[in-house]
């Protein structure tokens, strides 16, 4: 079989190059290992920047999402038992958008369907080859049956434990990385949200976040130790953890109710680079990885797709070499802010288990100036809200 770009993974970065692709009339086929039903059901991401509701409409994928998103101008950050109202649209016009990434999924696929795009799901054992030729092949296994696809270029979209990053030799790819001592304990109800705005609170038993995906479902996190067990979690002790760790008035207002979905994610630092060898280019979390504090992860994978689909196009509409070029170092010069602000924004809001007494007080004196001071807020919000998009004019 022979198509123009083979993509491994059928993420939300997979499924976004490959609609963007086609609607430039390039022929895509993406390998997934999972099945439709596992990737509708997994639940991640929440908080969306505007340029990632934007390019989800310039896909044809907005209508839903424009419908029922929730337009969020401000967000709460607690501590000492006291919450504080940072005004983003006050402080930089923008605002951000709650939209579960299910559901991104769920319409990317949808699309997909209506398109009769070339995605296999359930497809075992993927592997890159001849990467510095002109031809790379993907190669795998469907039901038993060895395939093999010819392509132009490969785009390896497969998330952090996918098989793209790990096709570039050792000798070729730089690692940064750090890693945190715990991780995020997540559930998901159908409540009522505790606050119309996300709440994330900084308190002495560890870090939690209230944030939503409709008026009606709820989504917490808790700070726990690295290899926490969910099974160590019933509902009722999340439910009365949260209690301790935000402020009392919210705590008083706290709808509770039966999970219906509960996970540990790890927090995790982490970049590749450079995202491209030879034919194979990286984007998402591929390539990096944040800790969700900024809310960034699949927002910078958004941003990687736009840069990959614009440098596709372009060579294929006009022979245009420069923006395959310049992929790894525009994606990388954005990727790096994030990296920076997410690492901070966990730095400021989390209790470092090692964390000597001296920077126990240097956390408290930077939350207090951030309340105090119109130009942290402003920093911490054109951060959040997502920083500004290259753009490259096109021929
Ligand atoms: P993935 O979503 O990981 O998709 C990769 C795909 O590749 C998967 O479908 C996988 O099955 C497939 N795959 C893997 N290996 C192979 C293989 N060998 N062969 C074929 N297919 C393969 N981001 C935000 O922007 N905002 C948030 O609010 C936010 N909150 C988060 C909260 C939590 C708790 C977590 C865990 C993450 C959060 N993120 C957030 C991060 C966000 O979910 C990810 O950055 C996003 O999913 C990245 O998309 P992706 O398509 O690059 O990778
Ligand atoms: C959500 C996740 C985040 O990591 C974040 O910073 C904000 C919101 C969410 O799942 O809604």
């Amino acid at each position: 079989m022979r198509t123009q770009v083979g993509i491994v993974g059928g993420g939300p970065a997979g499924l976004l190059l490959s609609r963007l692709l086609g609607l430039a009339g390039i022929e895509t086929v993406v390998l997934e290992k999972r099945t439709p039903e596992y990737l509708r059901a997994r639940v991640r991401a929440g908080l969306l920047e505007q340029g990632t509701v934007d390019l989800l409409v310039e896909a044809g994928v907005g209508e839903r999402l424009l419908r029922q998103r929730l337009c969020h101008d401000g967000v709460e950050i607690a501590f000492d038992g006291r919450r504080h109202r940072l005004d983003l649209k006050g402080l930089t016009g923008k605002i951000v958008s709650v939209y579960g990434q299910a559901e991104i999924q769920k319409d990317l696929m949808t699309a997909h369907e209506a398109a009769s795009s070339n995605i296999v799901y359930e497809a075992e054992d993927v592997s890159l080859h001849g990467l510095m030729g002109d031809r790379p092949q993907l190669r795998y296994h469907k039901a038993g049956e060895a395939h093999e696809i010819s392509c132009d270029f490969i785009a390896g979209c497969d998330g952090f434990h996918g098989v793209s990053r790990q096709a570039i030799p050792q000798e070729v790819i730089r690692i940064y990385e750090r890693t945190y001592p715990f991780g995020w304990l997540g559930i998901l109800s159908d409540t009522r949200p505790v606050n119309h705005e996300l709440i994330y609170c900084n308190h002495e038993r560890g870090f939690a976040l209230c944030t939503m995906r409709s008026m009606s479902r709820s989504r917490y996190y808790l700070q726990v130790p690295a290899d926490e067990d969910v099974a160590d979690w019933p509902d009722a002790r999340f439910w009365s953890e949260l209690k301790r760790r935000i402020p009392a008035d919210a705590a008083a207002a706290l709808e509770t109710g039966t999970s219906i979905e509960k996970s540990v994610a790890q927090l995790r630092s982490f970049v590749a680079e450079p995202l491209r060898h030879g034919r194979l280019f990286l984007a998402g979390d591929a390539a990096h990885i944040v800790p969700p504090t900024g809310a960034k992860g699949l927002n910078l994978a958004a941003t990687d797709v736009r840069f990959l689909s614009e440098a596709i196009t372009a060579h294929y509409r006009s022979g245009r070499t420069d923006l395959m070029e310049g992929y790894s170092a525009r994606c990388l010069a954005r990727v790096w802010k994030a990296q920076r602000f997410s690492w901070w924004m966990t730095a400021l809001t989390h209790r470092f288990p090692e964390a000597s007494p001296f920077e126990r007080r240097a956390q408290a004196a930077e939350l207090s100036y951030l309340i105090s001071s119109k130009a942290a807020q402003t920093a911490l919000a054109e951060n959040y809200v997502g920083l500004p998009i290259a753009s490259t004019a096109l021929a």
